[in-house]
Formats: structure tokens, C-alpha cells, sequence
């Protein structure tokens, strides 16, 4: 139940990628037959990808995943003296970004977002300048699910003369993006996909590129992707990103979606039910079906995620990024947790090859151990270790 964090390959994406990793292993600028297989393949992967966006293939920039994706948006269109307006619970791919362009001269402003984890549209309003240049915001948050409204955000910005960037790395494959002229995300210039998020490998992502957006490459090198990416095109990761991409955008018009909301709504109301002193950060808010984020207080959720994992389910706290880290979620922190509940939190994230019978599994697992770490709580044991003494 990590799924936010990364998605196995389906057996599909990883059949039609085999052939370019075995056979069909050429470099798609080569002018020779093995080369133009690959490069057709490329051709056919982009245009899965501008299907499932709604948008044109020669908007779709291939590159090595969200991170990059999140940093080509960001560093290709600004420069100093430009405003760039994010918020305070973007992924670090887009914070430490913005952190590293502000000391090179481009103002930034993060806002803040209300305690379901919204970013409201008044705030933007507030903070947009005549230089802002570009406003980011995520799309589906990797900790919590919730959604921001887009449509509204991009209106605003565009209103103004900005470009709009989302990173909807945790949207994809969960909501429809649909970026074309009547589409929700319209007003979108920029938007940012991972491939590994959605059941393709890891080490490849997208940038869509709205047309006559001036984009600068951030490496440079070959003419690869219109100038925008230069290096060897990845051709079997960008062939299994293409395939994800048709796979998601079926999945989307089935009954998937349902069953996932269907699954993880069961997950909360038993885990809720079950366990005093549990709550859900950002319930209220709309968030992705298959996200909920979990507070059980007295609990520190590092020791639940390891007595868990020792049952076999896998969990996370806060952002995989940040595991090691004992700062609590800036995240959580910006929708005004305490440090404490914070610390208390846990993130199941589902996909569409979860179970019932692994969700039943883990409302078994889950209230046993939240029930023996809550013995030995804090407040507790050092009670116990006053009495020794
Ligand atoms: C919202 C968001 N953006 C960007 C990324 C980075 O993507 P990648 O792992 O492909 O670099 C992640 C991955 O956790 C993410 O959740």
C-alpha cells in the first residue's frame, strides 16, 4: 500500500518494452533501419501520451521523470528578475527548484494552504505581480491526495499574463487530464508526468509543453525533442511510458476508478471505526481515490510503518523521498498539523492491482499494532522509567 511512492510495471508495459532493450535496440536518430524502428516507436510511444493529455504529440517532451520534468519547467522559463509563485506543499522536486532559482535572482512566493490542504484562489489572486513569469502548482498531492482546483488556479494566472505549470505526477493515471480547449486543465502551459507512478518504469517521466511556450533546454547537448531535451532517447522507457499511458487512459473510462475509491473508502471507515484517536488529514477536501493519509495519535508512525512492514505491509510516512528524515511532513506542517500528529501520520496509498483481500488483510494488521505501540506510548513509558527510578 505504497503505490504514491512507486508501481510495479504491468506485464503488458513490460512486453512491449522487452523487443527495444533485445532486438529493435537502435538509436532513434540513426538514419538505418534499426534506428528508424526505434525512432517510429518513440513516435507511437508520444502520441499514447498526448491521447491520455489531450494534446498534440510534438507537446510532449520525453525526459527522465519528475524530477526533471519538474525542473525544466521550472528553470526553462524563468530567469532572473521573473516572480514565481508555488505553494508550501509541492513535492522538493519543485521546492528545492524553486529554492536554488531564488538565489539566482528570481523573486518566489510559496503559498500557504488552508488546513484541508487547499491552495485558495483569492491567495493567488493576492500575490500575483506584473513579473510573475510562472505560477506552479501540484495537481494531486503525494501525501494526502488532495486535489487543488486547477482549472481555477491556471484561469487566474493566465487572467494575469502567467504561465502555468502543474506537476501531476500523482494525478495521472488516477483523473483524466485533459488539457485541450474545453478541457478542466485548459489554462495549463506546463504539466509534469512520471512514468513510474503509473505502472511504467522508473527513470522516465514527460513534460507536456504548451505550444508557442518559449521553453530553455537545462542540459545541453544534441537537437533531440525539438531542442527542449538533448540525449539518446530511452527508447524501452519511453515505449513502457507509452504503453502506461494507453493502459491508464482505458482503466480511466472503466469501472476502475470506482472500485479503487470503493477499496480505499473501505480502508479509512475500518481503520477509523476500529481505532480510537484516528483521524484523516485533508478529509473534506476532494482528494485522489486511491490516497488517504492517517493520523493515530500516541503513535509514532515510524514504529507502526516498521511493525507493519514486519507483517508484510508496506506503508509510508510522510513522502518516500524524505524516509530517513526525522523532520516531520512540511506538508502536514503546512496545513497546520502539530509536529507531534505529524510524526503520528501514516500515507496508504492503493493502485489499481490492489485487493480487497489485501485491504481486509491490513484492516486486520493495522488496529493489533497501533493497539501495542499505544501500550508502550511515550507519555506511558516514561512514566514507567520514573517509577524504576
Ligand atoms: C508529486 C511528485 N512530483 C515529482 C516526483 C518525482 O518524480 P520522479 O520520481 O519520477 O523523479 C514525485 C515522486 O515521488 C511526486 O510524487
Amino acid at each position: 500500500m505504497d503505490a504514491n511512492a512507486t508501481t510495479p510495471l504491468l506485464p503488458e508495459v513490460f512486453e512491449a518494452m522487452r523487443p527495444f532493450y533485445l532486438e529493435h535496440y537502435g538509436n532513434a536518430s540513426s538514419i538505418h533501419q534499426q534506428g528508424q524502428q526505434a525512432r517510429a516507436a518513440v513516435d507511437r510511444a508520444r502520441e499514447a501520451v498526448a491521447r491520455l493529455l489531450h494534446c498534440r504529440p510534438a507537446e510532449v517532451v520525453f525526459t527522465s521523470g519528475g524530477t526533471e520534468s519538474d525542473n525544466l519547467a521550472l528553470f526553462g522559463v524563468l530567469a532572473a528578475g521573473d516572480h514565481l509563485i508555488t505553494t508550501s506543499i509541492e513535492h522538493h522536486a519543485v521546492l528545492h527548484a524553486a529554492e536554488s532559482l531564488a538565489k539566482r535572482g528570481v523573486e518566489v512566493t510559496f503559498l500557504p494552504v488552508t488546513a484541508q490542504g487547499l491552495v485558495e484562489p483569492a491567495a493567488l489572486i493576492a500575490t500575483l505581480r506584473p513579473n510573475t513569469r510562472l505560477v506552479s502548482i501540484m495537481y494531486a498531492n503525494n501525501e494526502t491526495g488532495v486535489i487543488q482546483p486547477i482549472d481555477a488556479l491556471a484561469g487566474i494566472a493566465h487572467a494575469q499574463g502567467a504561465l502555468f505549470h502543474t506537476d501531476a505526477v500523482q494525478a495521472a493515471g488516477k483523473l483524466p487530464l485533459d488539457i485541450g480547449a474545453h478541457g478542466l486543465l485548459k489554462d495549463v502551459d506546463l504539466l509534469t508526468l512520471s512514468g513510474h507512478k503509473l505502472h511504467a518504469p522508473k527513470g522516465v517521466g514527460a513534460l507536456f509543453v504548451r505550444r508557442n511556450v518559449q521553453l530553455s533546454p537545462i542540459f545541453h547537448g544534441g537537437s533531440h525533442e525539438r531542442q527542449r531535451r538533448p540525449g539518446t532517447e530511452n527508447v524501452p522507457g519511453i515505449v513502457g511510458l507509452g504503453k502506461a499511458a494507453e493502459m491508464a487512459g482505458e482503466w480511466l473510462k472503466g469501472v476502475g476508478p470506482a472500485r479503487l475509491a470503493a477499496l480505499r473508502d473501505r480502508l479509512e471507515e475500518g481503520i477509523l471505526a476500529q481505532i480510537a484517536q484516528t483521524g484523516i488529514n485533508g478529509a473534506g477536501a476532494p482528494r485522489v481515490a486511491n490516497t488517504t493519509n492517517i493520523y493515530f495519535d500516541h503513535v509514532e508512525a515510524e514504529a507502526l510503518l516498521i511493525a507493519l512492514d514486519l507483517k508484510g505491509l508496506s506503508v509510508s510516512g510522510g513522502s518516500a523521498c524524505q524516509s530517513g528524515a526525522t523532520e516531520p511532513s512540511h506538508v502536514l506542517t503546512a496545513m497546520g498539523l502539530t509536529a507531534a500528529r505529524a510524526r503520528a501520520t501514516l500515507r496508504f496509498s492503493l493502485s489499481k492491482l490492489t485487493t480487497e483481500a489485501e485491504v481486509e488483510e491490513a484492516l486486520r494488521l493495522i488496529p493489533t499494532a497501533v493497539a501495542r505501540l499505544r501500550e508502550l506510548s511515550p507519555a506511558q513509558s516514561n512514566e514507567s522509567a520514573a517509577l524504576t527510578i
